[in-house]
């Protein structure tokens, strides 16, 4: 029988991802939380990501996606409502042995593909890194093109800032 210490269950370090199974990208479960916690939080020192703990995400778990390649779970991503027509891309972070296969491309296509289903009209994020956003489609704006919902309530809100990091911004109306 398997006793509960009431600590928490280490997260298993991925030693191999077989680039030749298919990348499937989902929406996480709970079994995900701790997994993706992991991921985040492993970029969060570079301050590439904000860290998210397990409760955090469990808390928002419909925002996540994840990717799985193999049967092992290798990118992770969100998509948060911050309005009826505006998301934030969040939180997307990929697997140190999984870097530069597609996953993170997977999940980011993923999340747009989303917030077209959601009927968001406009996406943004925030980044250290708007060269890989930029082969999605987004491009750079600065603060005082930014939607004010975004800085008052995602970012100033929240207690976020956007110091040292570039906002990026996608419409997603589609073409009539
Ligand atoms: C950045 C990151 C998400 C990229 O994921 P990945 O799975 O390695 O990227 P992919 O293999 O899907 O690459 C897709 C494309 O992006 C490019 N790319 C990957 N990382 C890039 C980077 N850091 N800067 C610019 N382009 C990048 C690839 O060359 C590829 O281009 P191509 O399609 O023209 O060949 C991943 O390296 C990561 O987790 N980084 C740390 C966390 C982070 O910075 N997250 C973003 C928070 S806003």
């Amino acid at each position: 029988m398997t006793v509960s210490t009431g600590q928490p269950r280490p997260v298993a370090v991925l030693a191999h991802v077989d680039e030749s199974a298919t990348l499937i990208v989902r929406s996480a479960q709970p079994d995900d939380a701790e997994r993706i916690s992991a991921m985040v939080n492993a970029h969060a020192a570079q301050g590439l990501t904000l860290p998210r703990t397990v409760e955090n995400v469990l808390a928002c778990l419909g925002e996540f996606v994840v990717a799985e390649r193999g049967g092992l779970l290798v990118a992770c991503g969100a998509l948060n409502a911050i309005s009826p027509a505006l998301g934030e891309i969040r939180s997307i972070a990929v697997m140190p042995e999984a870097k530069g296969t597609g996953a993170g491309r997977g999940v980011v296509e993923f999340l747009v593909d989303l917030g077209f289903v959601l009927e968001l009209d406009e996406l943004v994020l925030l980044t250290k890194i708007p060269d890989f956003f930029a082969k999605f489609g987004f491009g750079v704006i600065s603060a005082e093109q930014a939607p004010r919902v975004f800085l008052d309530e995602a970012i100033a809100g929240r207690g976020r800032t956007i110091a040292g990091r570039t906002i990026m911004y996608r419409s997603i109306v589609p073409a009539v």
